[in-house]
């Protein structure tokens, strides 16, 4: 193409051939024609408040704080990267489909409330899918469907109460996922079923009552799992079993007063402990005794009224022991 003419009128930059017998209003018109007869490779516009980056092989569309109150259809179809962060986005039907070859698309700081259903379906490049700071409630039953190969799910700070059992069962290459800041109580059976490359999962600071054990089950991969400023109070007999490759755990700030004898059971190989901040009146020391290849134990901000002599049995590879802020502690027993 020879000519350019510049059609601001629209919003738009682009680029057509020039008809200089056209005038007036005429411009928008020839931007809707242009829309549907120019070749693909002349199809891509850049909306005034984004930069678009990058050739065709490697396409990029910055839209951070535009003001933007729809995901941009008009971007290049062939666009891998594409971050919306800081806009005033409500919801995302009919856009996505356009974008087959996304595989970053960064939505955090909208106003999303909903996330519908099966708007990711064409999705299947997908890897980095950031929801962080909206406004999302609850997650349905096709939620995610399409995101096979997504990895990394950043779902934190919003306001999920909700997570129907088959929404994330489409997450069949998911790493990790961050639920922190949300509104969970309990989740239903088989919520992470399928779920076998998660490796990362942070649930904190939401509202669960209970270690969702018969879910935790098919995290075969879980490496770390974050549990910490929840509501539960008591952990049973076998809650992570299952977890054999964990390497982390942490239940920090939860109201927990009594641990289940087996309540660690099969964390063949934990090294990292955070049992912090929570009502614990005496040392488990025999829930703790099987993890024998703890490294890291912070049992600080209970309640415990003495410490025994043999409180750290088994632990032979213990590195770091955190004790501090124990308010009700009134006897060390040093034999
Ligand atoms: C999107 O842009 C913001 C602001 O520049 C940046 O902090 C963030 O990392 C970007 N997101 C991604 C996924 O690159
Ligand atoms: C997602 O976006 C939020 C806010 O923009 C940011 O703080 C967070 O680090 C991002 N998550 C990931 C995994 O990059
Ligand atoms: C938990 O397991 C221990 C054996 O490790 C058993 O003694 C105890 O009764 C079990 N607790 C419950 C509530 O089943
Ligand atoms: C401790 O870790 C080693 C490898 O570092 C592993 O072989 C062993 O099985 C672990 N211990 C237990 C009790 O599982
Ligand atoms: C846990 O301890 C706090 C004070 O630190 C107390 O207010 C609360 O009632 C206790 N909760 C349970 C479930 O024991």
């Amino acid at each position: 193409m020879a000519d350019h003419t510049q059609a601001t009128s629209a919003g738009v930059t682009t680029t057509t051939r020039s008809r200089p017998w056209l005038s007036g209003a005429i411009p928008v018109l020839l931007l809707l024609l242009s829309l549907v007869t120019l070749p693909p490779e002349c199809s891509a516009f850049c909306p005034s408040k984004c930069q678009c980056l990058g050739g065709e092989a490697n396409s990029r569309a910055l839209c951070v704080d535009a003001a933007l109150e729809d995901v941009p259809i008009q971007l290049n179809p062939e666009t891998k990267y594409i971050n919306l962060t800081v806009n005033r986005i409500r919801n995302l039907e009919f856009s996505l489909p356009f974008y087959m070859k996304l595989e970053i698309l960064d939505l955090s700081q909208n106003i999303i409330e909903t996330l519908g259903s099966k708007n990711f379906e064409y999705q299947s490049e997908l890897r980095t899918l950031n929801l962080s700071r909206n406004l999302v409630s609850s997650l349905h039953k096709h939620a995610f469907k399409g995101l096979t190969n997504l990895l990394l799910l950043d779902l934190s700070f919003n306001r999920i109460e909700t997570v129907h059992p088959t929404a994330l069962s489409d997450l069949a290459s998911l790493v990790e996922l961050d639920l922190t800041n949300n509104n969970i109580v309990s989740l239903e059976d088989n919520s992470f079923k399928g779920m076998s490359t998660l490796e990362v999962l942070v649930f904190r600071n939401n509202r669960l009552l209970d270690v969702p054990a018969s879910n935790l089950w098919h995290l075969h991969a879980l490496k770390s799992l974050d549990m910490s400023l929840n509501l539960v109070e008591f952990v049973r007999n076998d809650s992570f079993e299952g977890l054999k490759e964990l390497l982390a755990l942490s239940l920090q700030g939860n109201v927990m007063s009594e641990l289940d004898l087996s309540a660690f059971e099969g964390l063949i190989s934990l090294k990292h402990l955070d049992l912090a901040d929570n009502n614990l009146t005496m040392v488990p020391t025999q829930q703790l005794s099987k993890l024998s290849n703890l490294t890291y134990l912070n049992l600080g901000g209970n309640r415990f009224s003495q410490l025994p002599a043999v409180a750290f049995l088994n632990l032979f590879h213990l590195r770091e022991l955190h004790l501090s802020r124990l308010d009700y502690l009134q006897r060390i027993d040093s034999r």
